[in-house]
């Protein structure tokens, strides 16, 4: 099992970015934004190269966060690292 990147803020700039990076890097990704449409196409590419989830989540909602987390699917939910950029 490969290990799980979770970035906040990746519909955009350097958390999109960094999604590509890890992405070409073989790690898998959980990537938040609240702009849907942008976060279910670069879902969609990356989940070429590797497993992808996206979450419309606003990282000011805090009870939002703390369920999305807590309801990570198991193949996602062991988290080696956080690109906390939003
Ligand atoms: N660009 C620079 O020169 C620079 C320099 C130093 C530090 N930074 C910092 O680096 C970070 C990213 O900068 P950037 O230039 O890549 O910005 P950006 O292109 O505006 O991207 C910001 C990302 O954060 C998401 N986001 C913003 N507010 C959010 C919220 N409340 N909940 C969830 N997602 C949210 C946006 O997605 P949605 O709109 O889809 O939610 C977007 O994906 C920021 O913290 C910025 O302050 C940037």
């Amino acid at each position: 099992m490969s290990d799980t990147l979770f970035i906040t803020g990746a519909t955009s700039g350097f958390g999109e970015a960094c999604a590509r990076r890890f992405a070409e890097a073989g790690w898998k990704l959980v990537l938040t934004g609240r702009r849907a449409e942008r976060l279910n196409a670069l879902c969609a590419e990356l989940s070429k190269q590797t497993e992808v989830l996206g979450l419309v989540v606003d990282v000011r909602d805090r009870k939002a966060m703390e369920e999305a987390i807590a309801n990570l699917p198991p193949s996602f939910a062991t988290l080696r690292g956080l690109i906390n950029n939003a």
